[in-house]
């Protein structure tokens, strides 16, 4: 049956109301339209509608006997309806007004028997199977909401504070992290690839007349725009081609990237920590709701967990903690030897060596920041060897001004440091990491020529959505993750 039939009356003089401003705002008597989705249909009489623009449905109130049965019957879970009735206020608990249906039209119909989700709790790993529909839900719609809250909060942050939108280039010929995680950007074909005489595939003769690549940084680019406009951030999509297969990685992630002239490693740790604070704060402030849905469904989840399982606060308790608390900064050889005397390196309890020269692993750094310090913890001057080729050496010629900042629970949210601005320096450490020269031209060009002591660092966008949300993993966080075997959607 086409959804013409089944309109009782169709009225266009009102105006659709949006649900979440409606339920702040509702006159008592008076007729609104609105439109949404249906979370349920309770005895035939009551139907919870949400149209997205908040976490809280309306209920609409149905008088079964003024609707044809089948109408009524396509009232299903998550079908699209539209509604026109009166408000009128609620006798039940759990709302102050409801709204009395007059007429109900069916936009877009939603078979039970077919519609792959069903009214009931269903896991996360199922959920995204099924990308496309679970935005309907409370968690993801909750989530997704956060998300574009947390995205325009770093712009107002930055835009507040007299920082220039870089857009940094997708494309790129060069990998700003030296560490080869790099997916090929080609029009050749894998089979039929040109070849030199030496017998490799000629890039020459691609695209862009060379090997190119998505890029893992804006970085590299950013620093250009650092020393002309001083202070700059990139927003935008980053690629890694690493086989990690955890709930912290994605293959596709977005990165927000400060670069600042007249920077060291010391304004650049106050700049990383009052920036994650102002975006915690944003959300709290801005979107309570939301947070609260998603607190007390951790505490749900929680409620059949062991204590030693289960957070040592609620969720809006941990983010209104790291807004009110400084974070505690210590360098890495400090780090070393804290774990070094800690009770499960000397209980063997670690995995991972823990010695002066080898990379802090997740282990190592949920200790510091979840069992040590029990707040965000940033760590600086990490071995030389372990970092990248652009970060400033040390006097100690041993350590770089690099720092991470560590979340708990979440672990490295940032990564930044003061950049090596010494011509002789860079291109040593250039020569001594076996980094391909020929693509850094310009980078080096940048310390010959109004060169300038600069720091910037990378916030993992994902990473710090999935803190504020309490997500467990990042997959739930980003609409269509692509991770390694799935580029579904
Ligand atoms: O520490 P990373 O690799 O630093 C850089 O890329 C620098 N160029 C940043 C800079 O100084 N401008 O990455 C920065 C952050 C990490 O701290 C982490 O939060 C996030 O990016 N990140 C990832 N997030 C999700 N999936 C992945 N595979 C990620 N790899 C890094
Ligand atoms: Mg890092």
């Amino acid at each position: 049956m086409d959804s013409e039939t089944l309109v009782q009356s169709q009225s266009t003089e009102i105006r659709r109301s949006e649900i979440g401003p409606l339920l702040e705002s509702a006159k008592i008597g008076s007729t609104v339209l609105i439109k949404g989705w249906v979370r349920a249909f309770r005895a035939n009489r009551f139907i919870a509608l949400n149209d997205g623009s908040s976490i809280n449905n309306i209920q609409v109130v149905v008088d079964f006997e003024n609707f044809e049965e089948d109408l009524l019957k396509q009232i299903n879970f998550h079908a699209c309806i539209s509604v026109k009735g009166k408000v009128v206020e609620s006798k039940g608990a759990g709302q102050k007004f409801e709204i009395l249906a007059e007429e109900i039209t069916i936009l877009g119909g939603s078979d039970p028997n077919l519609y792959p989700l069903q009214p009931k709790k269903q896991t996360m790993e199922f959920l995204r199977e099924k990308a496309h529909f679970r935005m309907r839900t409370n968690t993801f719609s909750a989530v997704f909401r956060i998300r574009h809250a947390v995205a325009f909060a770093v712009h107002k942050f930055f835009n507040d504070n007299g920082y220039y939108y870089l857009h940094t280039p997708i494309i790129t010929g060069s990998d700003a992290e030296g560490a080869g995680e790099m997916f090929h950007v080609t029009t050749l074909e894998p089979g039929n690839a040109p070849k030199t005489k030496d017998g490799v595939v000629d890039w020459k003769q691609d695209f862009f007349g060379k090997a190119t690549n998505l890029t893992v940084s804006g970085q590299l680019q950013a620093e250009i725009g650092a020393l002309a406009l001083g202070k700059v951030y990139t927003f935008g999509p980053t690629f890694r081609a690493e086989n990690s297969n955890t709930s912290r990685h994605l293959a596709e992630f977005w990165m927000i990237e400060p670069e600042v002239a007249f920077f060291d490693i010391f304004d650049d740790m106050d700049l990383a920590e009052s920036f994650v604070k102002y975006l915690v704060n944003y959300v709290l402030e801005h979107y309570p709701e939301d947070l609260k849905f998603l607190d007390q469904r951790i505490a749900d989840l929680e409620k059949n967990m062991k204590k030693e399982e289960r957070r040592p606060m609620g969720l809006v308790d941990t983010l209104r903690f790291v807004v009110d608390n400084d974070f505690e900064r210590i360098t890495y050889t400090e780090a070393v030897n804290l774990l070094r005397n800690s009770k499960p390196y000397k209980k063997g309890k670690f995995e991972y060596p823990v010695e002066w020269g080898s990379d802090l692993q997740a282990e190592h750094e949920r200790w510091l920041v979840e069992k040590k310090f029990q707040k965000p913890v940033i760590v600086r001057d990490y071995p030389k060897d372990i970092k990248a080729f652009y970060m400033r050496l040390n006097e100690d010629n041993k350590t770089v001004a690099a720092m991470d900042v560590l979340f708990p629970g979440i672990g490295e949210v940032i990564g930044g440091s003061q950049r090596e601005e010494r011509y002789d320096v860079l291109m040593d450490r250039i020569k001594e990491m076996d980094i391909p020269e020929e693509e850094l031209w310009w980078y080096l060009e940048l310390r010959k020529f109004g060169g300038a002591p600069h720091a910037g660092f990378g916030l993992g966008f994902e990473r710090m959505v999935l803190f504020i949300t309490g997500m467990a993993n990042i997959r739930d966080v980003i609409a269509f993750p692509r991770t390694p075997g799935s580029a579904e959607f």
